[in-house]
């Protein structure tokens, strides 16, 4: 009896030290790299949602909330470039960037700066306030992030 409580109380006690261990275990430089990433393409996601339903006609235009967005993506488009370090692909840590991006890094490179390039075409076609000049801006930057995720982003984790 008094062993079988003694185990229980052991148990117990045990519980408390594997939660502050793993709240120890610190996410290594190329998990929070990709976490990074992850984040600033996310943003750009959800700032890109309102102008892409406008122009699809699923939400009024209203080309000061266009502009708000597109400004946001414009200055979010420069962040995703700094999370790919070197050790941070799909061979190395539990990510969807391919390898791909660092063997052939100045192609990636190259789509990077078209992808800011046309998020700063968007920005400046939403200051004009009409969506004859959004539409055809949202479309080229539309292609540059599905260029680059055929080329560099694995399908699935
Ligand atoms: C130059 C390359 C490149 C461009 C341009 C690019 N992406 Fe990505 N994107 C990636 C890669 C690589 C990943 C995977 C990152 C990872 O898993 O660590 C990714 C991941 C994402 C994710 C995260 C998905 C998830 O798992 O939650 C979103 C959302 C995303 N991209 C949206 C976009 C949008 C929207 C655009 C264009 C406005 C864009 N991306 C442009 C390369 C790119």
């Amino acid at each position: 009896m008094k062993r079988t409580m003694l185990l229980t109380l052991a148990a117990v006690l045990a519980v408390p030290m594997i939660t502050i261990s793993t709240a120890q275990a610190q996410p290594t430089m190329e998990d929070r790299a990709s976490a990074y990433r992850l984040g600033a393409f996310r943003m750009i996601g959800w700032h890109l949602g309102p102008i892409g339903a406008m122009a699809k006609g699923e939400m009024p235009f209203d080309a000061e909330k266009a502009k708000l967005n597109a400004d946001a993506i414009a200055a979010l488009a420069q962040f995703p470039k700094n999370g790919f370090i070197d050790g941070s692909s799909s061979n190395e840590i539990k990510t969807r960037a391919l390898p791909a991006i660092w063997e052939r890094r100045d192609e990636f490179d190259k789509m990077m700066n078209d992808f800011e390039s046309a998020a700063a075409g968007l920005a400046a076609a939403a200051a004009s306030g009409s969506m004859d000049d959004i539409k055809p801006a949202l479309g080229k930057l539309g292609s540059s992030c599905k260029e680059c995720h055929k080329a560099f982003r694995a399908k699935k984790n």
